[in-house]
């Protein structure tokens, strides 16, 4: 059996997108199991470029399976919107694309909600992506959300729909004094369902039976462990399980049933809105990195912060996912870095900690430990084969692999699909 889970192992956006894609080519169908568009994976191949949010990037590969889960929020409108980018750049998604009939839809009321929901934290605000995903989520634990099955049963829709907004009205003019605002929502929602309709299954179903069949499935995880909503830094989180326990029941498909859990980190580290970030570079370095890496939001076009690598957090991310093989990207944004530092571990008010803060206000007391390390100071873009990488970067991977007692089973020394190294001899190249 090959199922194998990828999780980010970093605050999002550590390149998930280009790894899956790399690794779909090995792989019959590719499943996302949270999160919503909030996610932006970037796949690079022949000079184009593909900013994926809600489609899993292994339907750019001709033949393979894409599998949105019953734990992903979807947006119709934004699912819609891909559809036709695809379409447009001359993808056929007919018969390879499926959508969980039990995932839950988002409604711009999420967005509205969270908007006013953001404004109101004033400069506590979390700086979120603004596309309704935690209102969504909380209707969803609140079990008022509705949910793709509902959206193909127009009456049932309608029913549902209505008793929703009326609640949720009972609520805004005792909160905000207004209703929401839901003219010709119904309608347009069902011309969505028609767009969808033929891509609606039982993913769970789909993907067990494809396991039953000997047939390989990848798991592709968004946002990242530390934006986890029960083990990232809380309140500054999204309001998913972007863990491998979240990929579990984000598919349907049980944890006996997956084979590797391959966890991804940049080479550094960075995040994307507020909270805390103990390994954040002072503006300068952070620049360096954040031109030569281009740090900008995939989705929201924000700068992104920018940071050394932390193995605090990689330690907890192995632990918390169970990661047997790590990926590490963008070694080439390091190429002309004189001097690396690296945090082995934190510091409170002079003392190790071993555990990760629960609570973000400790972050603000614990200290980084750093160790220096020379940078190699030679270019490594589109590398493929280890043997040609610096001696030196081959030194900054081992120290990374011996601190967390883990395989690196990938390097990626580039966005373009071909700029990938497969670490031979690993866990990781026995998959593909
Ligand atoms: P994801 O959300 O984890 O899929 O990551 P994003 O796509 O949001 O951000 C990763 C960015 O880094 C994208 O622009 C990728 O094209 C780019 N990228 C991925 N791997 C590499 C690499 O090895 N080197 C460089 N320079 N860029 C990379
Ligand atoms: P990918 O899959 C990076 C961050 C947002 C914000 C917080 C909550 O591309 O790695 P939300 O809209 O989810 O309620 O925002 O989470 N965030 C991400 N950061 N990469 C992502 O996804 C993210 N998805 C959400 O910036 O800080
Ligand atoms: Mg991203």
């Amino acid at each position: 059996m090959k199922s194998i889970v990828v999780v980010g192992a970093q605050w999002g956006d550590e390149g998930k997108g280009k790894v899956v894609d790399y690794m779909a080519a090995s792989f019959d169908y590719i499943a996302r199991c949270a999160g919503g568009h909030n996610a932006g994976h970037t796949v690079i191949y022949n000079g184009n470029r593909f900013v994926l949010q809600l489609i899993p990037c292994g339907i750019l590969r001709p033949g393979k399976h894409a599998v949105i889960g019953a734990g992903v929020v979807v947006d119709p409108a934004a699912m819609v919107a891909e559809l036709d980018n695809l379409n447009g750049a001359g993808i056929d998604v007919r018969g390879r694309l499926h959508l969980a009939a039990r995932a839950h839809l988002i409604f711009p009321y999420h967005r509205q909600m969270e908007k006013a929901a953001e404004t109101a934290r004033g400069a506590a605000k979390i700086g979120t992506t603004s596309r309704g995903i935690g209102p969504a989520y909380e209707d969803k634990m609140a079990r008022c959300g509705l949910r793709v099955c509902d959206l193909l049963e127009p009456r049932r829709f309608g029913e549902k729909l209505s008793r929703v907004v009326e609640e949720k009205n009972a609520v805004c003019r005792a909160a905000y004094g207004a209703p929401l605002e839901v003219k010709g929502l119904c309608e347009k929602y069902l011309e969505y369902a028609e767009r969808l309709r033929p891509l609606v299954v039982d993913a769970s179903s789909l993907l067990n039976r494809a396991l039953d069949e000997g047939r390989s499935v990848l798991f592709e995880g968004a946002q990242g462990t530390m934006l986890d909503i029960d083990y990232g830094t809380y309140p500054f989180v999204t309001s998913s399980n972007a863990t491998a326990g979240g990929a579990c029941t984000g598919r349907g498909v049980a944890p006996t049933r997956s084979s590797g859990i391959a966890g991804v980190t940049k080479a550094y580290t960075t995040r994307v809105g507020s909270g805390p970030f103990p390994t954040e570079m002072s503006d300068l370095g952070a620049r360096e990195v954040r031109d030569r890496g281009k740090e900008y939001g995939a989705v929201t076009g924000r700068p992104r912060r920018c940071g050394w690598l932390d193995l605090a957090i990689l330690r907890y991310a192995v632990m918390v996912n169970g990661i047997t093989s790590l990926i590490v990207t963008k070694l080439d944004v390091f190429d002309t870095q004189r001097e690396i530092q690296v945090c082995v571990g934190y510091c409170y008010k002079g003392t190790p900690v071993h555990e990760m803060p629960a609570a973000v206000e400790d972050f603000e007391h614990i200290r980084p430990e750093y160790r220096t390390l020379p940078g190699w100071q030679a270019s490594t873009e589109g590398i493929r084969d280890a043997q040609e990488l610096p001696r030196t970067a081959l030194d900054y991977l081992k120290f990374i692999s011996d601190q967390l007692e883990v395989e690196i089973g990938m390097i990626s020394t580039g966005p373009e699909r071909d700029a990938t190294i497969v670490a031979s001899g690993t866990q990781f190249a026995s998959w593909l």
